[in-house]
């Protein structure tokens, strides 16, 4: 059970508990953007990001990736292993969307040939700059042989992730990852949500994802549930 508060974050809090190895993570309806420049909040958006990201994590599961995940302790409470967390937000690019595409001479829905694999140094106080391997090393934020590890999870990861939308009606442009060190290795660390991904609607090509928030593009409560009812029907169950 929840101890202390030990971090509140931009969209969750983490507490600690009994076990000093282990944390509860909960996810709530607070909103932000553009380093926390607009905020808002969303009815049930933590409940619904708490359900996906917990049946992605247990999907990655069954592929063989290790993640924090150790089960949930109520509709928007986590359960998770406490890691120490890697300051590289890892984002796999497979169509072109969001920053990418103002940073650089690439349009907007550009299907990459090959997933596009971009590190960003996770820094508040820095803007979360792009960095590459030869910066992460120089700064010890993780070794070389850390990051190679990082990439090819994160490339195994964004393999099975991208399948198992487009079986459920979704693209995935984009998303971001992070990983901790536990127990000597590397696990999958955060959430895979509504918030940190994009989804695309395969038919309609509508976002479904934080965008809506970011553009005032539409009603992201009634999205996320869309989402929730393709991925976790289950919940919807009476
Ligand atoms: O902003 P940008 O286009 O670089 O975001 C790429 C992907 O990473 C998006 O899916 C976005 O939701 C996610 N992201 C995130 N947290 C950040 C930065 C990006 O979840 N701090």
């Amino acid at each position: 059970m929840k101890t202390e508060e030990l971090y509140s974050g931009k969209a969750k809090t983490i507490y600690k508990t009994e076990n000093p190895n282990e944390l509860i993570s909960e996810f709530r309806d607070s909103l932000t953007a553009f380093d926390g420049k607009k905020k808002s909040e969303a009815t049930n958006k933590g409940y619904y990001n708490a359900q996906i990201s917990r049946k992605i994590f247990e999907m990655l599961e069954e592929e063989g990736i290790k993640t924090h995940y150790l089960g949930m302790v109520s509709g928007n409470e986590m359960l998770v292993k406490k890691v120490d967390i890697i300051l590289i937000e890892v984002i796999p690019r497979n169509i072109a969307a969001g920053s990418i595409t103002r940073k650089y001479p690439i349009e907007e829905g550009t299907v990459f040939k090959e997933p596009v694999l971009v590190f960003d140094y996770k820094s508040d106080e820095f803007g979360d700059p792009m960095i590459n391997d030869d910066v992460a090393v120089a700064m010890g934020v993780a070794t070389r042989e850390e990051i190679d590890f990082i990439r090819s999870m994160a490339l195994k990861i964004n393999d099975i992730l991208k399948g198992y939308l487009e079986s459920n009606g979704f693209l995935l442009p984009d998303f971001k990852l992070e990983f901790g060190r536990v127990d000597g290795e590397i696990v999958l660390a955060d959430e895979i949500s509504c918030d940190t991904c994009r989804f695309w609607d395969v038919e309609t090509g509508e976002s479904m994802d934080k965008d809506l928030f970011r553009f005032d593009k539409g009603d992201l409560s009634k999205a996320y549930e869309k989402v929730a009812r393709r991925l976790v029907p289950d919940i919807f169950e009476e």
